[in-house]
Parts: C-alpha cells; structure tokens; sequence
C-alpha cells in the first residue's frame, strides 16, 4: 500500500554524538543533537517500518514505536551497528561519529598542572565504511557533513565507503547541519544523479531522502 511503503521492512538509524572519555570526569564530542537522526527514525515509522535507533548521548525523546539502543562512544556505536546489520533492510548512519579518541583513557582524573596540556589521540574505526565493506542485501545511506567543497567530498564517500546514497549537508551554512530543525540537503547515488533540496524541516527531509532510498530497497514479490 503508499501509505506503507516500508511495511515489513527493517530499518536502522544512527543518530546524536558519540562521546570519547579523557578521563572519568572529561570527554570529546560534537555538536549533533540528535535531531537529524531521530526525525528519519519516526518518518521511517511512519512510512510503516520496523526501526531501530542506535543513539548517542542527546537531549531529546526517542520516537515512540522505536526500539531505542544508548550507546556512548564510537567504539560502542560499530559494535550495536555491526550486531543489527544482517537483520537490517535499510541502514542510516546520520550519527556524528568522533573520528578520534584519546589514545589513553585514564581512569583516576588526571589534574592540572603548570602549563599547556596535550592529549594524544588515535583514530576510530569508521562504522560506514565496515559496513560497506561487508554489505550484502543491505541498502546503506551515509550523511556527509562539510563545511566546503560538498560534491566532492560527498562523491569521495560514497566510492570509499561503498554506500548506496550519500545525503550532504553544508554545515556552514544557515539552517543547516547541526542543531538546528531544519537542514538543506544534497543526494548523491551511485548512479551519478543529485537531488538538491531547498530548506525544509528535518521531519520533511527525513521523509524525502527515506523515500529516495526506498527506490533502491529491492522490489516486492507481487503482493
Ligand atoms: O544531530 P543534528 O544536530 O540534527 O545534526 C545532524 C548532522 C549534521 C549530525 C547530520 O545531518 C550529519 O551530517 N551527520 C553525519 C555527521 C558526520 O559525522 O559526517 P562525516 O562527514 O564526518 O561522516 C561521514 C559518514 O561517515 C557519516 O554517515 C558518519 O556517520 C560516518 N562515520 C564517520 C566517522 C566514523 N568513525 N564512522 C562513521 O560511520
């Protein structure tokens, strides 16, 4: 039925930050609340399917009807990731996830001294690409959050890291990227066709870039 396009199908959405510990009382993060994330989770719900959320610390209130899994840091996030995959129809990773973490955590707080201070830090793994590279039935989106040279870098990722559809944002621009309700976005596939979209709420392009990646699910047997 249109109502229900998703009907049956299962769908995995990242959303918020994630946090990388310092030390027991300090962390790295950035700036997702969440919102991007959580508004394709409940349009998602609403297109009729059966979606899990993984979620990094944020302020707001998970859609009801979803099933909700917290996790803290980048590390936490690719293992929920990788443990919902094979079940998974569609995968969003809208999250914002660190790309480094501090190279040792210390476990008693660590205190000031005289002077600048320095904090090593390593590499995380990166969940969109581990993904594509063990992807099977799955359709996989990514987001890309730039601040310049949007197309190329939105093109870049979605040859590295073997994803189906690559959904930009201009970060740097007003009404757009973090924090905000609304965000301006660019759709990339694979086929080498873009959907620029103007402002719109994060609910509506939610639902516009679900409905481009429903194009790529596989189709149904006659119903
Ligand atoms: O949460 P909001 O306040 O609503 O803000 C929404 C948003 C700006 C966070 C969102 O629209 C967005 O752009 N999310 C992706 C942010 C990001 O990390 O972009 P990136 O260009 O650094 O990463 C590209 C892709 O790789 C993303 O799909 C990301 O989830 C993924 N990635 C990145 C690093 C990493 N270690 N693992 C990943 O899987």
């Amino acid at each position: 039925p249109v109502q229900a396009p998703l009907k049956s199908k299962k769908v995995l959405v990242t959303a918020g930050p994630t946090r990388e510990k310092i030390d027991p009382v300090r962390y790295i993060t950035n700036f997702s609340s969440g919102k991007m994330g959580y508004a394709i989770a409940e349009q998602a719900r609403n297109l009729g399917a059966e979606v899990t959320l993984i979620t990094g610390p944020v302020s707001i209130e998970p859609p009801p009807g979803v099933k909700v899994i917290h996790v803290e840091s980048a590390q936490d996030m690719l293992n929920e990731t990788i443990a919902q995959y094979e079940s998974s129809d569609l995968v969003v990773k809208t999250a914002a996830v660190a790309d480094y973490k501090p190279k040792i955590v210390s476990d008693r707080k660590i205190k000031k001294q005289e002077g600048d201070a320095r904090i090593e830090l390593e590499r995380t793994k990166d969940i969109l690409f581990e993904l594509g590279k063990n992807k099977k039935h799955q359709v996989l989106v990514g987001f890309a959050a730039e601040t310049d040279h949007v197309e190329e870098y939105a093109m870049r990722k979605l040859e590295k890291k073997n994803a189906d559809m690559i959904v930009a944002n201009n970060v740097a621009e007003e009404g757009s990227g973090f924090g905000t309700d609304t965000n301006k976005i660019t759709i990339y596939k694979r086929d080498g066709q873009s959907i620029s979209l103007p402002l719109m709420t994060k609910q509506e392009a939610a639902k516009t870039l679900l409905l481009e990646a429903l194009k790529l699910l596989p189709k149904e047997e006659a119903e």
